[in-house]
């Protein structure tokens, strides 16, 4: 796809609706897109790459930009494959392009491509002119690799911005955020940071306040939508999830092998409806992949989650959300748990452990039911945790 963003300044990256796995593990049920820009001026300067199948519909898209024209640099914020895969196709097509990066780019480069010269190294704060326009460098470690940087156009206030603001999601109905369903980035932006991004919240906020007093037009993402019209809105969302910081609601995921731990999911999740509170989200672990759940994590404050016993461990659906959501390391939940058991009781206990480690406030009470839990008041019990729920909501 080819748009003019401002004069002279062009989307050149591609959609991708075959991938079925983002990095081999994240569903993509609405593609992704692999963002690349490229700005006409004295010099010609390409903003990033695309990943490797799209390398032709890449380097045709930039020829019908320029024509015969040369490109003189080729700055590589991000050295991910989905971005950097296409150099050396680039590179053949343009023997004398100059490959821009900083040190730990340059480290990449020879790791993943073998390149090691028409490289041009920068540092934090570098400028480069080229023409009516100067680029500067800004290094945005850990957002979402080490070498991560940002590129910014002075004067149009353009941000090439890296993994940074970026979205699941391909652009169908246009590159600028004025062309998007907004609801629907939205959730794929939430998908898309807590997946991929999600462990490095300190980072991306670092980032944010670094870059916060350049004056910003345009935000140029590697994925998902070229914000403009909605930054404020953008920013805001990031900064939110990089405080991990989220609105009222809850998440209730579970696993169930027979159906007695999704009713008492069930008998929470009606519970909490029933007492008002808004946003209540039932994950059944077997029937969501995990990347959903994440999401929600990272938009609500209450996360309840609920486990049977399985081999003295939890149930191993669960225990793989529990993997993930500690390698986020994610602060500031409200929890509970339950969870069943055929003969001896351990899910609920693993749950606890799990809480306290991760220092979330945990409130009771915490079901656990032995076999069918015939014997047990789950509806007052649920009725209890939900009226709990609320009062820790209001104070918050
Ligand atoms: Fe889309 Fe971290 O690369």
């Amino acid at each position: 796809m080819i748009r003019e963003i401002t004069k002279n300044l062009y989307y050149v990256g591609v959609n991708d609706n075959t991938k079925q796995l983002f990095e081999n593990l994240w569903p993509l049920p609405y593609g992704v897109s692999y963002n690349a820009y490229l700005i006409k001026d004295k010099s010609n300067v390409l903003i990033d790459t695309v990943e490797y199948p799209f390398n032709q519909e890449f380097i045709s898209q930039i020829s019908e930009v320029i024509g015969d024209e040369k490109i003189d640099y080729v700055v590589v914020n991000h050295m991910e494959p989905d971005h950097s895969s296409s150099l050396v196709q680039l590179i053949d097509k343009y023997p004398e392009i100059k490959i821009v990066g900083n040190k730990k780019t340059m480290d990449m480069l020879n790791g993943f491509y073998g390149i090691t010269s028409n490289v041009y190294e920068v540092k934090d704060g570098d400028k480069i002119e080229i023409g009516e326009r100067t680029l500067s460098f800004h290094l945005t470690p850990m957002v979402h690799w080490p070498e991560t940087m940002m590129t910014y156009v002075d004067g149009e206030g353009v941000l090439f911005s890296g993994d940074a603001f970026g979205a699941f999601g391909s652009l169908q109905n246009g590159i600028m955020d004025s062309d998007a369903d907004i609801k629907l980035v939205t959730d794929e932006m939430y998908r898309y940071y807590s997946n991929i991004v999600g462990k490095y919240g300190g980072p991306v906020e670092k980032a944010i306040e670094k870059l916060s007093s350049l004056p910003i037009n345009y935000i140029c993402s590697t994925h998902g939508p070229v914000w403009h019209d909605k930054i404020g809105y953008v920013v805001e969302h990031y900064l939110k999830m990089a405080r991990y910081e989220s609105e009222e609601g809850v998440v209730i995921a579970y696993g169930s092998m027979y159906g007695h731990t999704a009713d008492v999911a069930k008998n929470i999740y009606e519970a909490l409806i029933e007492d008002g509170v808004k946003n209540v989200v039932l994950h059944d672990l077997s029937d969501v992949d995990a990347s959903f759940v994440l999401r929600d994590v990272f938009k609500y404050n209450t996360l309840i989650l609920g486990s049977p016993t399985y081999n003295s461990e939890l149930f191993p659906k669960v225990a793989d959300l529990t993997v993930k959501l500690e390698g986020r390391m994610i602060k500031n939940k409200t929890f509970a748990c339950f969870g069943s058991y055929s003969w001896a009781g351990q899910a609920v206990k693993r749950l606890t452990a799990f809480a306290e480690r991760m220092q979330w406030d945990i409130i009771e009470p915490k079901i656990e039911i032995k076999q069918a839990g015939l014997d047990v008041d789950v509806k007052a019990l649920s009725k209890e945790l939900a009226e709990n729920i609320i009062n820790s909501i209001n104070n918050l």
